[in-house]
């Protein structure tokens, strides 16, 4: 790595990916500017205000050396990180990286370099680079949320995507700070970096529609899926991490990023058979997940109640798009059924998103009621109920846990009908 030298920053997109790394890049010493269209949310984060929920963000806006605008200043970098959505037939909309450019374009005088963090499919850094003739430099983002801050500090690895040697300099001033060894930087075409991206996020998609896939075939065949998972999972090649099987992939990067990358498969006449594949069986996996709630009520929800324990897509979030709940509670509320929903953090945003729902905050209070309880979300608060006290109070007490979290010998000693998933 290079000297560490302090850079003028312009971060557009003040979301997840522009929060954080903004946020970051100034807490390690550079001077950094968070542009957003949205003066609403501007003017919020000048006062302190994080729209979102991220353990160890909030202190870091304190710093004088982060600024917020509607209006982007000239810098030495301007980091693209805006929302990639999910357009038509599932391709990446690009607009908003499209208008971002136009408005580096307009600066009166150009950065050093562009640099694109935002998930864009292969070719976009150069489309850029084209349209403006400022050098555009890929380099993705792998922040998970609920972890961002410290994935954004101890990276397992920084991909940068570039065409000159004078790109790459840049961005190694721009890391210098946080020391990363040389073999954590991986220095690529723009391309292939953009692809790395996609790479990454499918295959962990794949691992986990596959582990989900063979929870259902241990229910047939009487094995026990966290067995199986311990047992490949100590083979290296394969690692113990993203092996839990759970009720569907969520959140807003993997179903949108699976689709994206079908979508350019397909259209670059070489589509992904693996891709289309993993699409198809977390579709199919969902509404496995729905019949094991159905059977649990003996085939029949109309007029029942059905507590949900958690609507985040994971724990320690607040995001709820694409969770399982999403999926599942307008899917129950179809066939009749009256949910309450228990969320340590889901209910401001959740109340604008889903219609009828009771939410509540005491999980033995919303449980007294119900012809079943779902565990859709992994939270602490959950694993950490007593079953017995939840079963009395419940009239009939089933319990379909679709994250795992009992230990399923336990939730039947205490009382409940218990469903998990690839459990016996
Ligand atoms: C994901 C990637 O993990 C990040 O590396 C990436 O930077 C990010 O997308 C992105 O592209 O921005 P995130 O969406 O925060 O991060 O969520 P994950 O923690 O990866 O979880 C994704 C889904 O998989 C969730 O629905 C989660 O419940 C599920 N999951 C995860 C399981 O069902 N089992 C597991 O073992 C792990």
């Amino acid at each position: 790595m290079e000297a560490k030298e302090v850079m003028q920053v312009t971060v557009f997109g003040c979301g997840y990916v522009g929060l954080v790394s903004g946020a970051c890049f100034a807490d390690i010493g550079h001077v950094v500017q968070c542009v957003d269209i949205d003066a609403g949310k501007v003017d919020q984060l000048r006062r302190g205000i994080i729209p979102f929920h991220e353990p160890g963000l909030e202190r870091m806006l304190a710093n004088p050396d982060l600024s917020f605008s509607t209006i982007p200043h000239i810098a030495d970098i301007c980091i693209i990180a805006v929302g990639t959505p999910q357009g038509q037939m599932g391709a990446a909309d690009l607009s908003q990286i499209f208008e971002a450019a136009a408005q580096i374009f307009a600066l009166e005088k150009p950065p050093k370099v562009i640099v694109i963090k935002s998930t864009v499919p292969p070719g976009t850094a150069r489309k850029i680079q084209v349209k403006t003739g400022i050098e555009t430099i890929s380099n993705p983002e792998f922040l998970r949320q609920g972890s961002a801050v410290a994935d954004f500090m101890q990276p397992d690895r920084l991909i940068i995507g570039a065409d000159t040697a004078r790109g790459f300099a840049l961005m190694e001033q721009l890391y210098a700070p946080l020391n990363l060894p040389a073999a954590q930087i991986v220095e690529t075409s723009p391309t292939s970096s953009e692809l790395t991206k996609y790479a990454a996020n499918v295959f962990l998609t794949t691992k986990l529609a596959f582990v989900n896939e063979l929870a259902l075939y241990c229910e047939t065949v009487g094995a026990d899926i966290d067995e199986v998972t311990k047992g490949i999972g100590l083979d290296p090649r394969i690692g113990a991490q993203f092996l839990q099987a759970g009720p569907g992939i969520g959140g807003s990067c993997f179903p949108k990023d699976i689709r994206a990358l079908a979508y350019q498969s397909r259209e670059n006449d070489h589509p992904l058979a693996i891709v289309q594949a993993v699409i198809k069986s977390n579709d199919q996996h969902q509404d496995a997940m729905l019949k094991k709630i159905i059977n649990i009520c003996d085939g029949d929800i109309s007029g029942q109640i059905i507590t949900i324990f958690g609507a985040t897509f994971k724990a320690n979030t607040d995001d709820l798009r694409n969770s399982a709940a999403s999926v599942i509670i307008p899917a129950l509320q179809q066939l009749g059924a009256k949910i309450i929903v228990v969320d340590p953090m889901a209910a401001e945003d959740g109340k604008g998103i889903f219609t009828n729902v009771d939410w509540q905050d005491d999980p033995y209070d919303a449980a007294s009621q119900a012809a079943a309880v779902v565990v859709l979300t992994e939270w602490d608060l959950f694993k950490s109920l007593d079953l017995e006290k939840l079963a009395q109070h419940m009239k009939t007490p089933r319990l379909v846990d679709l994250r795992n979290i009992y230990h399923a010998e336990k939730a039947r000693k205490a009382g409940f009908l218990y469903d998990s998933i690839g459990r016996q």
